[in-house]
């Protein structure tokens, strides 16, 4: 096994995979590690000179969009493909049931959310306090749905919170009043913590995706659930609170945030209530959404509902 450690860009990419060819080193024997200062290895100055291998142009094109991806599995994906195009054959882009060739085009799809749409990664603040970042962020048109809310709604608590709840998105009031959790899902939230012993000062609440997605019926504003692609957009936002405050709880709130934290097959009903630990918290845990509750068909189901949250929240004020 190699470790090739590249700066994530195209081009130490390309010159580490152009080396790795000469040398026919299959893919299954690279790991791809991003360092901020790699050392480039080093090349021939004509490399489509003798003995280098001629790539189709499309290839290049959408390797240089893959690699401003976010994906860590970028690199290993894009010398697959590449490795494959050169030893079994030139037309494998044209397949598009290949799942190699599936898998690049899974790493473009982030892209399609639109002109302004390359995620809020670029408007990130290095380095900056939560003040900081929430005036970033009031300006983050990182995906679409900024056009159409009243205001981006970012995180609120103290930096020294030490437990941190993630929901979903804003909501109609939330959008309004550019807070999350006060409108009916915040009144089932506040009163389950304050039910637990919790006490929402204490705390700090956020939410995956930072703008309000709705469908507008008549004067009615109707939640619609953000996509894979404007979770994937607004996830700098969510990182950089996490990274900053550094909690001990993290808190779940409804499979959105739930995927967004543990991945796409964290299941609710199977996997919540249970603490984890994570690369965000050492104790992360996940639990009903207070909206859930409230589309619970009769009262009955609501009550057990709401018990569960209760119970989940119980653990996190006991942890
Ligand atoms: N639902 C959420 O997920 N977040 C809010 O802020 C309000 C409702
Ligand atoms: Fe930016 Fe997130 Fe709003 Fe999209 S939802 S514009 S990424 S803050």
């Amino acid at each position: 096994m190699k470790t090739i450690e590249i700066e994530p860009t195209f081009e130490s990419w390309q010159a580490a995979a152009r080396a790795l060819l000469r040398d026919e080193t299959p893919p299954a024997q690279v790991r791809w590690r991003e360092a901020s200062n790699a050392r480039q290895p080093s090349l021939p100055h004509e490399p489509t000179s003798s003995g280098a291998v001629k790539v189709p142009r499309q290839f290049l094109e959408l390797a240089r969009q893959a690699a401003a991806a976010s994906d860590p599995a970028r690199w290993q994906i894009l010398y697959d493909v590449l490795w494959r195009l050169v030893h079994e054959h030139r037309d494998l882009l044209k397949d598009p049931h290949d799942p190699g060739i599936q898998r690049l085009h899974g790493l473009l799809t982030p892209k399609a959310a639109g002109p302004d749409g390359d995620g809020a990664a670029r408007l990130v603040p290095a380095g900056a306090g939560l003040g900081e970042l929430r005036a970033a962020a009031a300006r983050c048109t990182g995906c679409d749905l900024y056009r159409q809310a009243t205001q981006t709604v970012f995180g609120r608590g103290s930096a020294d919170a030490r437990i941190v709840f993630v929901g979903e998105q804003p909501g109609d009031q939330e959008d309004r009043q550019g807070a999350p959790f006060v409108g009916p899902a915040g009144e089932v939230f506040d009163r389950a913590l304050a039910e637990a012993g919790l006490e929402r000062e204490n705390v700090y609440v956020t939410n995956a995706v930072k703008h309000f997605k709705f469908e507008q019926r008549g004067k009615r504003r109707i939640h619609q659930t953000p996509r894979a692609t404007e979770l994937q957009a607004c996830r700098p936002w969510l990182e950089a609170e996490l990274t900053l405050i550094k909690p001990d709880i993290l808190v779940c709130l409804g499979a959105t945030a739930a995927r967004a934290i543990f991945g796409d097959t964290f299941r609710i009903t199977k996997d919540r209530g249970r603490f984890a630990a994570t690369r965000w918290a050492p104790k992360t845990i996940a639990t009903y959404h207070p909206s859930a509750v409230l589309r619970g068909e009769t009262e009955t189901q609501q009550a057990e509902l709401y018990a569960m949250l209760l119970e989940d929240l119980q653990k996190v004020a006991q942890a």
